[in-house]
């Protein structure tokens, strides 16, 4: 059983704690938090011990009749491995204190590719993060990127990917977070999505442009690749339906001449997710409108959305596969995780 502590119990961190739960391989010996805030609610449903980041904050937690396991040095000593979920950027701070315990760790998207050495996805270089001691798992958006443009990849031969990414502005609990009532661009062309690809598919010739927009549910991009052969849409969706993680909707049903709303929009794929009874009502898996998919010569032009919240959630499961050395295939690892999240 890999021991697994998660440092920043947040909309990742507690999703990959609930995810670790699932496993039969791994089990969660404790979280951190700096303040007994509500979200401490499912930690102690889960029986998680809880650890507070630093020593002066302990009364607080116990003032709270919250009882403390230790500090976030006591927990990387506990664990086999870290899963830091903290917030962008502040995470990287924490290396030396995973080195001096010789614990490992898997970092976010919200840190760069640079001082971690490594970024992971499951489907594109798993093999690069096997027995490795520090992983980026790279950011919601470019595990979507990677999950569809892979195959195409793999199959065509990519010359050229552009990219808009029409991103959420924040996730649902982030009250804090704006716009409310207006369309915010992403000024630097190239935006970091396409490096930050580029980081798990080397040589991918790929630019990206983004916006940000008053919703709280997915992000949504649209793609344009111009690969090296001609393709035939059928045959993509055939890709993408047998490619993990990715799941094909239909925006329009068509019955007698009728075209009838059936997945057109952000709202419907998540409220589809909640009727699945998938854990919260997350959607780990990147929607690919089958409708939407359309080629002009070697160009295909597809829109994908991606729930923020949850998709990078397996591939963390498999990260810690990979770096503790406990399957060194990725089509098992992905299988199994799939399996215990009832997820395809
Ligand atoms: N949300 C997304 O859409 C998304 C998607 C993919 C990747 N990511 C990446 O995942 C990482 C975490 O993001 P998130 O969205 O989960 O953030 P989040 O919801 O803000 O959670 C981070 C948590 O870390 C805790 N924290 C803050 N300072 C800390 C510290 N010094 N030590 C320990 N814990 C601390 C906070 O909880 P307390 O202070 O209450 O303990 C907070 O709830 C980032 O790198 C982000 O870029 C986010």
């Amino acid at each position: 059983m890999i021991k697994v502590g998660i440092n920043g119990y947040g909309t990742i961190g507690k999703r990959v704690a609930e995810a670790v739960t699932l496993q039969d391989d791994m089990k969660i010996v404790g979280i951190v938090k700096t303040k007994p805030t509500y979200e401490m609610r499912g930690a102690i449903d889960a029986n998680y011990p809880v650890f507070a980041s630093t020593k002066n904050k302990i009364p607080f937690f116990e003032s709270k009749g919250i009882e403390v396991s230790g500090v976030t040095e006591d927990l990387v000593n506990l664990a086999d491995i870290i899963i830091d979920c903290t917030p962008g950027k502040l995470g990287v701070n924490n290396m030396e204190m995973y080195e001096k315990a010789g614990t490992k760790a898997i970092w976010q998207g919200g840190e760069k590719h640079e001082p971690i050495g490594t970024s992971f996805n499951s489907l594109t270089n798993y093999s690069e993060s096997i027995g490795k001691d520090y992983v980026r798992v790279v950011s919601c958006n470019t595990t979507g990127l990677s999950r569809t443009l892979y195959p195409l990849l793999n199959e065509y031969g990519i010359n050229n990917v552009q990219a808009v990414m029409v991103r959420r502005s924040g996730d649902p609990k982030d009250s804090d977070r704006g716009p409310i009532n207006s369309i915010e661009p992403v000024l630097n062309v190239p935006s970091h999505h396409g490096p930050d690809v580029q980081t798990v598919i080397s040589d991918l010739n790929i630019q990206t442009m983004a916006v940000k927009v008053p919703t709280t549910i997915m992000h949504v991009h649209c793609i344009i690749v111009e690969l090296e052969s001609e393709p035939d849409v059928s045959r993509v969706i055939e890709l993408w339906d047998n490619t993990p993680r990715v799941d094909l909707i239909e925006g329009f049903l068509h019955n007698e001449g009728n075209k009838i709303r059936n997945l057109p929009g952000t709202a419907e794929i998540m409220e589809w997710a909640r009727d699945s009874l998938y854990t919260r009502g997350d959607l780990n898996q990147i929607a690919v409108w089958k409708d939407g998919v359309h080629s002009f010569g070697n160009k295909l032009y597809y829109y994908q959305a991606i729930h923020q919240e949850s998709d990078v959630v397996p591939e963390n499961i498999d990260a810690i596969r990979a770096m503790c050395n406990i399957e060194s295939d990725s089509f098992k690892s992905v299988e199994k995780t799939n399996k215990a999240l009832g997820i395809n």
